[in-house]
């Protein structure tokens, strides 16, 4: 009996010594992070200024126990309803030409999108985006004018293809004066640049940025049943000068944005005929470009579930 107790005791002692132990190391090594963070962050206001100093650590230390106690979001946080809604969104999404209506985007509701954009994700955090709101009627004047221009330019390109040339000059390709708003999104490489984390080798990689936080726009402005329709057929040079943008800024893109009174079901094009969409198992590759990979059999069940995706109604 005596000798149980003193077992016991001994375990338990044990178990609270490396209790202990592991508090003091873990809290050293994430006060100690602290402390160099802060450090860095503040490089003088460690040796000059206690009370800030103390301050700040003392919010680093409550941020990094939040992150440690399950304040972060969870893996699985979204319910069956809320991806739904996501997937949605997604197969929803159309891009808009015409059937806008006169009703005014809400100030409220656009704010609510640009900001959804503005959550993008960015290379090196650079958030080399910026949204130009445009409304006046001149100005949209202009840019339909380079639209023209474009439109016409690039009929030359198949104009030996007399019936796909016509086809192509009958489609409704922007709805620049009808939309209720008409929004330029620009690239800014300069901010918080010139080096930027991630740009160094790729620097493509800032305009790709700026087309997620464009997506992230479309995706908001479709689930608050808003038509948006991206515009390229324009002249960049024109949109410089009729925007006023600075020599080092480049538009990405031109959008109109308005309410709709329907969404198309499919792509205008592919309603029109003009190109289908493609099977998902044909823009799917393993290991290597068109499958040229060893085939050890590793990617059966993926390839099978791609074909059997691609065949569902949804496509
Ligand atoms: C970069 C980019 C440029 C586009 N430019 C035009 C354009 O100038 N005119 C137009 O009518 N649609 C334009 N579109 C829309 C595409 O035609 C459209 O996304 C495609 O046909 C698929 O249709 P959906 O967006 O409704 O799924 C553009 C889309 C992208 C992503």
């Amino acid at each position: 009996m005596w000798i149980r107790v003193r077992i016991f005791s001994s375990f338990t002692t044990l178990l609270l010594v490396m209790l202990v132990f592991m508090l003091l190391v873990v809290g050293r090594v994430r006060f100690e992070l602290t402390i160099t963070a802060v450090s860095r962050r503040y490089p003088n206001q460690l040796d000059y200024r206690p009370i800030e100093t103390l301050t700040t650590i003392l919010i680093l230390l409550r941020f990094n126990s939040g992150s440690s106690t399950g304040e972060e979001m969870l893996v699985g946080d979204f319910s069956e309803e809320e991806k739904d809604g996501l997937y949605k969104a997604i197969y929803a999404r159309r891009d808009v030409r015409s059937r806008f209506t006169s009703r005014p985007v809400e100030d409220e509701k656009l704010a609510k999108i640009l900001d959804a954009a503005h959550q993008a994700p960015s290379v090196g955090f650079s958030q080399p985006w910026n949204f130009i709101l445009i409304k006046n009627i001149q100005t949209r004047r202009r840019v339909k004018e380079s639209f023209e221009q474009e439109r016409r330019r690039s009929a030359q390109l198949i104009k030996d293809e007399t019936e796909r040339s016509d086809k192509y000059l009958s489609f409704k390709l922007e709805g620049i004066m009808e939309s209720a708003i008409n929004l330029c999104v620009t690239y800014d490489p300069s901010k918080f640049g010139p080096f930027v984390i991630g740009r160094t080798s790729i620097p493509e990689a800032g305009p790709y940025s700026v087309c997620c936080a464009i997506q992230n726009l479309w995706l908001a402005a479709r689930t608050e049943g808003i038509g948006l329709g991206w515009v390229s057929i324009l002249s960049n040079d024109a949109l410089v000068e009729i925007l006023e943008l600075p020599e080092h800024v480049v538009p990405v893109a031109y959008l109109c944005l308005g309410y709709v009174d329907r969404f198309a079901e499919k792509p205008d094009l592919e309603t029109a005929g003009w190109l289908p969409r493609l099977a998902l198992d044909d823009v799917i590759y393993f290991e290597k470009w068109a499958g040229a990979g060893s085939n050890d059999g590793r990617w059966d069940g993926t390839r099978e579930a791609v074909r059997a995706y691609g065949r569902s109604p949804r496509s």
